[in-house]
């Protein structure tokens, strides 16, 4: 078994590669001059192939991608794997308005055409229970609770941990259980891309609380929570996210709101990465190796 990995993720895809002990080749992409993409890849015919690309910024990485499994089929991978640390397209899961497409389906079609497996961190599903309800074939998207509540217990102990909405609240809940920790949930109306209204309950005394999500995008969702926390009397508010995908304005965001410290799983490479993820996805792909129930486990 062979990984390849994108410049993008290759940071994650070394970790992965030296917990599995698996050789890593670099994809290689370049432009034809009329913005065209060409990728090569360099695999050994037979053997099973493990690509690994986080997709944040879909759009630019989506057709490389399909490109890289079309090459990695014509060199001959028997099996092959996508390890996408951060699943793009996995919030617009209905038609939220006319005319508006089902994205998550769509895209989820399009990988599970693609790969035999695909495996994820902490896939943003709430109308669906499992990622193989979106993602035809063997999909399975790891919970981020372990390394979040590692995180916790280390640098947050005896910490409130909060999530900013209804949504959030089975994660928070897992951490929450993993790291000991009071827990609570706001309730959160969503007014635009940037914008949302957010109320927290009453809260049980604490000075220090961690809010918890599974992504920062614009950051307005944190930072109304943090706003909600302060108001509520919380000295020192953090901030601990699963994927970090963090637009132009975000940490600063985040930051006029009184948050002191964003940590992020590594699930997108980001200044703010303090919780690797690589000892998951190894654990995952190393359960689901072949001939040792991978059926089972992906
Ligand atoms: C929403 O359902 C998600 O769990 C996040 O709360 C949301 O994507 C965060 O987006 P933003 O940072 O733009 O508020």
């Amino acid at each position: 078994m062979r990984i390849h990995a994108f410049t993008d993720t290759l940071a994650l895809a070394r970790r992965l590669a030296a917990s599995l002990r698996l050789s890593l080749r670099p994809v290689t992409t370049s432009r034809f001059p009329d913005g065209e993409s060409l990728v090569r890849v360099d695999h050994r015919r037979g053997d099973d192939a493990i690509l690994v690309r986080s997709l944040h910024d879909p759009d630019a990485k989506l057709i490389e991608l399909l490109l890289a499994a079309d090459a990695l089929r014509q060199a001959g991978a028997r099996r092959l794997t996508l390890v996408a640390p951060y699943l793009c397209y996995m919030r617009q899961d209905r038609a939220f308005a006319p005319g508006e497409p089902v994205s998550q389906r769509i895209i989820g079609a399009l990988l599970g055409g693609l790969f035999d497996r695909v495996l994820t961190v902490e896939a943003h599903l709430h109308r669906v229970r499992r990622l193989a309800e979106v993602v035809p074939g063997a999909a399975r998207s790891l919970p981020a609770a372990p390394a979040l509540a590692d995180w916790v217990r280390r640098q947050a102990p005896g910490a409130l941990l909060i999530g900013p909405d209804a949504e959030s609240a089975p994660w928070v809940r897992a951490v929450a259980r993993r790291a000991g920790s009071a827990w609570a949930v706001g309730d959160k109306q969503r007014l635009g891309a940037a914008r949302v209204r957010l109320a927290l309950p009453p809260l049980p005394a604490a000075r220090h609380a961690v809010l918890i999500d599974d992504i920062a995008s614009s950051g307005a969702t944190l930072a109304a929570a943090a706003r909600a926390a302060r108001a509520a009397g919380i000295a020192r508010v953090d901030v601990a996210v699963v994927h970090a995908i963090c637009a132009p304005g975000a940490l600063a965001r985040l930051r006029r709101a009184g948050v002191r410290r964003v940590v992020s799983c590594d699930t997108i490479p980001h200044p703010t990465n303090a919780m690797p993820v690589a000892p998951l996805l190894a654990a995952a792909l190393r359960r689901g190796a072949p001939g040792r129930g991978a059926r089972r486990v992906l």
